[in-house]
């Protein structure tokens, strides 16, 4: 028994969604690295990578039911950010928005008894959880420190994830 042709283009769609967030958050990290911050850098690299293995777990369970992989287009970034700021949000706002497409695999993986897949995106919505506090968290400490004019002691503390 293999997933079904709709979870197999949902799945896709989310490779897709795992890549673009490694594009968006090196662009980030790149931003922050010609800004000076490059302990925001790192973090916003190492986020990166993260995204990337996301992408390849989703990757290996296509493989592992049999499906074809497709890659879709990723569209250019800019790096136009209005604000050291802005990019905390726009990390806020678009793990919101992986959460909802990973919930509507689930709740369409539901709806086919699809076990399998509802068991394998558990992680995901774990995850989810855990990157949306995370964003959150480094939005405000950004508002502490820039208060308090801490800015390159946060920044160094940032350096620190492996
Ligand atoms: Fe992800
Ligand atoms: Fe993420």
């Amino acid at each position: 028994m293999q997933i079904s042709e709709n979870i197999t283009k949902m799945i896709n769609g989310q490779i897709k969604a795992e890549f673009e967030s490694a594009y968006l958050y090196q662009d980030i990290a790149n931003y922050y690295y010609e800004k000076g911050l490059h302990g925001f850098a790192s973090w916003f690299q190492v986020q990166a990578k993260e995204e990337v293995e996301h992408a390849e777990k989703f990757i290996a369970y296509l493989h592992q039911e049999g499906k074809n992989v497709v890659l879709g287009d990723i569209k250019k970034l800019g790096k136009d950010y209005a604000s050291l700021e802005e990019p905390l949000q726009i990390q806020i706002d678009h793990e919101a928005l992986v959460t909802s497409l990973i919930h509507a695999i689930y709740a369409a993986a539901r709806k086919e008894d699809d076990f399998r897949t509802e068991s394998f995106l558990v992680w995901f919505v774990d995850e989810q959880a855990e990157e949306e506090e995370h964003s959150r968290n480094l939005l405000q400490e950004f508002k502490f420190a820039e208060k308090a004019d801490a800015l390159i002691d946060l920044d160094r503390a940032l350096a620190e994830r492996k």
